[in-house]
């Protein structure tokens, strides 16, 4: 089997993750065809009450939300991670019906995940100055970085999808981001709040196990990209929640001790029976941490939008 110079670059951090200890995998390798997909379902899942709150959120707070920035005053609106960007809709479509003159450029690491959106939009919005770009946000974040338009620019992480990243590294990233920005542009960042740590469980350990095929699929996509050979029946997939640290957490765990081989690197990963593998953290946030975040990389909290249960907040930075 031979690899692509990105599939070489992917199984390169994919084996030194499974040769530390503890053993990890990045969850930015979820997305292929199948894991976009497998998203799409967890999107829609009773237990997963994220997608619903921001979508209320977006949905009744638009006006507001895009007034704040001026809804002639958008130059670009940059969607980091933007999967099928089906809350991003809302915002475009509204901007769109104001006659607002804006680009979107949605950013993904997932070119499938950007070519089925660019096919709908094509439909949905034919008349939406679309641009994506294939990558990782944070290389991304280094081509930012333009002349002060007259316009603003506003980059949109949804979904909580910071809650993926440690909390020094939502420090460091959104230190990052302000440098890339202009003063007078603006981030608009959905934020996960604590709420019944069982509420939360849940969202990751869903009944219909469809959030377990996701996580799973990822061993799956390096059996079919990597060339790796790994029996999916002997691998399980355990979520935990650690309310003091507010942090959701998604293990693999090896069922047995047993041996992984990656032909293509020539490299062979031994497991022991009930060795973890970290795949994912889902931070969850109160209202004081994302006021530190943004007091400590330098935007001004313009306001936090919530959905009416408090289970989830848009929060509105200002560079
Ligand atoms: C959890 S989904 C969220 C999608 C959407 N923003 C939402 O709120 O529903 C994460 C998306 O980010 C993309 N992604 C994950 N890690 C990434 C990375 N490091 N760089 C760029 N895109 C990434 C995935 O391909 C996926 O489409």
């Amino acid at each position: 089997m031979s690899l692509t110079d990105t599939q070489n670059r992917v199984l390169e951090e994919v084996i030194e993750g499974l040769q530390d200890t503890p053993k990890h995998i990045s969850s930015k390798f979820f997305y292929n065809k199948v894991g976009d997909e497998l998203f799409e379902r967890i999107m829609e899942l009773p237990e997963y009450y994220l997608t619903r709150s921001e979508y209320e959120i977006l949905g009744n707070q638009k006006e507001e939300i895009l007034q704040s920035i001026g809804l002639n005053n958008i130059e670009s609106i940059i969607e980091l991670g933007a999967g099928n960007a089906f809350k991003t809709k809302i915002l475009l479509k509204y901007l769109l019906e104001q006659n607002s003159d804006f680009k979107f450029q949605p950013i993904d690491i997932s070119q499938n995940a950007l070519n089925k959106l660019g096919n709908d939009l094509k439909v949905e919005m034919p008349n939406l100055n679309f641009s994506p770009l294939q990558g990782e946000y944070f290389e991304v974040l280094k081509h930012l970085k333009s002349e002060k338009k007259q316009k603003s620019k506003l980059i949109l992480f949804l979904g909580s999808s910071i809650g993926n990243l440690s909390n020094s590294q939502t420090n460091s990233f959104l230190k990052a981001l302000y440098e890339s920005l202009n003063p007078g542009d603006f981030v608009l960042i959905g934020f996960d709040l604590t709420k019944h740590p069982q509420t939360i469980l849940d969202a990751y350990n869903d009944k219909a196990g469809v959030t377990r095929a996701f996580n799973l699929n990822v061993l799956k996509r390096f059996n079919d990209e990597l060339g790796a050979d790994f029996n999916l029946e002997n691998f399980d997939h355990f979520p935990a929640y650690n309310p003091i640290e507010k942090s959701a957490k998604s293990y693999i765990v090896s069922l047995k001790n047993q041996t992984v081989n990656f032909k293509s690197a020539d490299e062979k990963i031994d497991f022991k029976q009930n060795e973890p593998i970290k795949v994912e953290i889902s931070q969850k946030y109160s209202l004081e941490d994302i006021e530190a975040f943004a007091k400590e990389s330098g935007f001004e909290v313009a306001k936090h939008f919530f959905d009416c249960k408090h289970y989830f907040v848009d929060t509105l930075l200002k560079k």
